[in-house]
């Protein structure tokens, strides 16, 4: 095996000799390419063949995840050591979805004794709200839930209420994540608190924005009924049960996880409490499913099968190999709109890093921006630049093979954009089409000279194609859980820590500092641009 650096150095000349070439004419000398890129896991069915890697450029990074051990830090996730070694945890997002009897511990300490409990909890209370069993202060059954979280303890739950959500739920579910009271009032302005059940998220519970609109919330529901009927109406999800106590959520209704749970993994555990309750159990056990199904193929597949591996090592041979910054993630899914917000959050507040644990710089260049919203929306804004922008942005598209859902034939349509993006990405459209056509209909010749090269695409744009059967629970909860892990991989690779977030903590300090200048007091020490800033905004 090659160490580190020269698998490095090796994957970096191989991506050197992929890009001068087409991706298209890899499949003319490659026989095997399609079955050596495809993969069916979970429910998922997964097409790298359109990568900008070459067979010799996928060996290099086959390679250099062998010499960065990814195997070995698997080993040491799966098996709860201190991976997360700036704060001295382990990380067991994946203990939160196994079955009861598996065997995790977290720095030797076994786990899912109390990961059950908390589970079983959770499936009662979400049954009895849902039953009417547990009502609001005045008798009345909930009919609405209030999630308020920001970060891990919105963005997940968010995105799986979307996915999962029924069609006509008898419990409705709103979110409520900034601290900007528009949002406040414009979610809670149709809601009646006799009938809403307030579910304050948060890891810590020392989240300014968190706090805030909870204190908002407590206040709203005070006001209609009273202290004490108020306190019926919160339940509250933390580590930090001393400080739930003391904003006054009962006992009873405070669900616990554990430190080894960062927040953007969080949405397998207690954090995902509204979604249970509005979806049922049933659903959310079926997302747990599909995220224990995807660890199981994780852990146990070889590297060159691997989908989170592939998935990963393909971003690897883009940012480091091609230095392409960006990478655009669009679900062909009204469901699956809000994906890539949350993988904004779980990439680059994982692997947004410069550093590594030993304070050592990174191997290479790191996290990349991920953006990307719903297609076929985005093929009217954004696409453009895509197609026949100056920079390259590799995709990853995501669709669902089977859909019964909505009026018949827009699900074959929506598939056929999805099919047709790909494909245009990576074949483009030669000059030589374009002035044919133009000369078919008549064109000037002088006409065409200008007109062909604004209408010719290079194409040679990588893609990722990620086809669910169906969007079922299982499905999305393999799918998400492959992007966890895939964010895990290339944070091995890069020789950083992808469980903490250091980087979010000076803008809170500084906010912290601002905001009683803003209020009232003599403005500090600042930069000149701020000083000004804030005398402005103060007046
Ligand atoms: O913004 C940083 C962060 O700590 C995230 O990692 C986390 O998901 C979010 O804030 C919310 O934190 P908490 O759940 O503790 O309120």
């Amino acid at each position: 095996m090659a160490d580190l650096d020269t698998a490095w150095n090796r994957l970096e000349d191989a991506a050197k000799a992929a890009g001068e070439k087409r991706i298209v004419e890899f499949f003319d000398h490659e026989p095997g390419r399609l079955s050596a890129l495809t993969l069916d896991v979970a429910g998922l069915h997964l097409d790298l063949s359109k990568q900008a890697w070459d067979e010799a450029g996928l060996e290099a990074a086959l390679d250099l995840a062998h010499a960065a051990d990814v195997e070995g830090a698997r080993a040491r996730m799966f098996g709860g050591e201190a991976i997360n070694s700036s704060e001295g945890r382990a990380v067991l997002h994946t203990a939160l979805r196994a079955p009861a009897d598996a065997d995790f511990k977290a720095l030797g300490q076994p786990v899912m004794a109390d990961v059950d409990a908390v589970r079983v909890r959770m499936k009662a209370f979400a049954d009895a709200v849902r039953s009417g069993e547990i009502k609001g202060a005045t008798g009345k059954p909930f009919k609405a839930i209030l999630h308020i979280g920001i970060g891990g303890s919105d963005l997940g739950p968010r995105l799986l209420w979307d996915a999962l959500r029924p069609m006509k739920p008898s419990i409705d579910l709103r979110f409520i994540a900034n601290v900007d009271g528009a949002e406040f009032a414009l979610t809670t302005a149709d809601m009646d608190p006799e009938e809403t059940l307030v579910i304050v998220v948060s890891k810590t519970f020392t989240t300014q924005e968190t706090l805030a609109n909870a204190s908002a919330a407590r206040a709203w529901l005070v006001e209609a009924l009273g202290e004490s009927g108020a306190n019926q109406h919160l339940a509250a999800i933390s580590t930090a049960l001393d400080k739930t106590a003391a904003f006054g959520v009962p006992n009873e209704r405070v669900f616990g996880f554990w430190d080894w749970v960062g927040g953007r993994y969080s949405l397998w555990s207690s954090v995902s409490l509204s979604v249970a309750v509005a979806c049922g159990w049933d659903v959310f056990q079926g997302f747990l499913d599909g995220g224990a199904a995807m660890d199981e193929h994780f852990r146990s597949a070889p590297l060159e099968k691997n989908a989170p591996v592939l998935v990963a090592l393909a971003q690897i041979f883009n940012r480091n190999g091609l230095d392409r910054r960006a990478r655009s993630v669009v679900p062909y899914s009204h469901r699956l709109r809000r994906l890539a917000s949350f993988l904004q959050q779980l990439e680059m507040e994982s692997n947004g890093k410069s550093v590594g644990p030993n304070g050592q710089p990174a191997a290479r260049g790191t996290a990349t921006v991920v953006f990307g919203d719903e297609g076929t929306n985005v093929q009217h804004a954004y696409f453009q630049c895509m197609h026949q922008g100056t920079d390259i942005t590799p995709m990853e598209l995501i669709g669902v093979a089977k859909s019964d859902e909505g009026p018949a034939g827009m699900h074959e349509k929506l598939l056929s954009n999805l099919l047709a993006q790909a494909e245009a990405f990576m074949v483009g459209r030669a000059t030589e089409d374009v002035v044919a056509e133009l000369k078919a209909k008549g064109v000037s010749e002088a006409e065409i000279a200008t007109l062909a090269p604004q209408r010719t695409f290079a194409g040679n744009r990588p893609s990722t194609l990620v086809v669910l059967e169906r969007l079922t629970p299982r499905t999305f909860g393999a799918l998400i859980a492959l992007y966890e892990h895939k964010t895990f991989v290339e944070g091995v690779i890069w020789r950083i820590n992808s469980f903490d977030q250091w980087g979010v903590e000076l803008g809170k300090v500084m906010a912290g500092r601002i905001l009683p200048e803003l209020e009232s007091g003599a403005t500090g020490q600042h930069d000149p641009s701020t000083t000004a800033l804030i005398q402005r905004l103060k007046k």
